[in-house]
C-alpha cells in the first residue's frame, strides 16, 4: 500500500496537540510538507520545533472566517495549493441535560460545525483534483453517551454535511471523508472529565470491545490512509477508528 506523500502540501487544523499533532507528525514522516494551525502561538511553535523539517505553524481560529481567510491567503502565497486538508480542530464539553451551558453550546457549534464549514469552504480554491479532505469526527456522532449530547450533535451535523458535500463536489476530483476516533489518549480527554479523569477513563475502557482507549498514533495511521492515494476510491465514508466502540 502506497502511503507516500512526497511533494504533497498538507494542512492540519488544531495540529499543535493531541490527535492533530500525531497526524501532522505522521504526514510529515510520509514526506508531506505540513502546515499546522491553532490559536495559541506558543503551542504552535513547540509543535513546529518537534515536527522539524519543513513544518510550518500559522495561527488561525477556525471559528472566525476572517482568521481562516488570512490563513488561506498566506498558504496560497507560500505554497500555491493544498493537497491534503485535515479539519481536526475541535473539542467537547461534558454536561448532562439540565446543566447545559449556553456559552459551551455556542463554543462547540462554533468550532466543530461552523469551524469545519469555514475550513473546508475556505480551502476549496486551493484544492484540486486528487486532493483529499479528512474531517475528524467522533464516535459521539453515533453514540454520544451521557453528558455528550451537544458534542455528539456537532459531530452528527458534520456527518450530514459531508453527505451533501460529496454530491456537490461531483466533477472536482476532490475526495472528502470523515475519520471518527473513539476515546483517544490525549490531555483534552482527561481534562474533559475534570476531577473524575480516572473514573471516566475506566468507564471508557470498560465499554471498549478491545478493552482499551486508542492512542493518537493509531488515529494518525488511519488519517494518512485517507489522505493518501491508497484510498483513491474512498469518498464520503465515516471511518471509525475506535476499537469497535461504535458497534458495541
Ligand atoms: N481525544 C479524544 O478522545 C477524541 C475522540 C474523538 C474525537 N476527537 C476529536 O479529535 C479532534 C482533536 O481532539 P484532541 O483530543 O486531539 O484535542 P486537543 O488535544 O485539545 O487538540 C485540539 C487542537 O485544536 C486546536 N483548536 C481548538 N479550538 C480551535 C479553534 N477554534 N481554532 C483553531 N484551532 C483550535 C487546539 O489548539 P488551540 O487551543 O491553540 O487553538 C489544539 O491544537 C477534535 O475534533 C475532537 O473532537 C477526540
Amino acid at each position: 500500500m502506497n502511503l507516500n506523500l512526497d511533494r504533497k502540501i498538507a494542512i492540519v487544523t488544531g495540529g499543535s496537540s493531541g490527535i492533530g499533532f500525531a497526524i501532522a507528525r505522521r504526514l510529515a514522516a510520509e514526506g508531506a510538507t505540513v502546515i499546522v494551525t491553532g490559536r495559541r502561538q506558543d503551542a504552535l511553535d513547540q509543535a513546529v520545533a518537534a515536527l522539524g523539517g519543513s513544518a510550518v505553524g500559522i495561527a488561525a481560529d477556525v471559528s472566525r472566517a476572517a482568521s481562516l481567510a488570512a490563513l488561506y491567503a498566506e498558504v496560497q502565497q507560500r505554497f500555491g495549493r493544498i493537497d491534503v486538508l485535515v479539519a481536526n480542530a475541535g473539542g467537547g464539553v461534558h454536561a448532562p441535560l439540565g446543566q447545559i451551558v449556553e456559552a459551551h453550546m455556542d463554543q462547540q457549534f462554533a468550532t466543530n460545525v461552523k469551524g469545519v464549514v469555514l475550513t473546508v469552504q475556505g480551502a476549496l480554491p486551493l484544492l484540486g483534483a486528487g486532493a483529499s479532505v479528512v474531517i475528524i469526527g467522533s464516535t459521539a456522532s453515533m453514540d454520544p453517551g451521557p453528558t455528550m449530547s451537544i458534542y455528539g450533535a456537532t459531530k452528527a451535523a458534520v456527518r450530514n454535511m459531508v453527505r451533501s458535500w460529496v454530491t456537490e463536489l461531483k466533477g472536482t476530483g476532490i475526495r472528502i471523508n470523515i475519520l471518527s476516533p473513539g476515546p483517544t489518549n490525549t490531555a483534552s480527554l482527561r481534562e474533559a472529565f475534570g476531577a473524575h479523569a480516572e473514573e471516566g477513563l475506566a468507564f471508557l475502557t470498560g465499554r471498549s470491545p478491545l478493552g482499551r482507549i486508542g492512542e493518537p498514533e493509531e488515529i494518525a495511521s488511519a488519517a494518512v490512509f485517507l489522505a493518501s492515494d491508497a484510498s483513491s476510491y474512498i469518498h464520503g465514508v465515516e471511518l471509525f477508528a475506535d476499537g469497535g466502540a461504535s458497534q458495541a
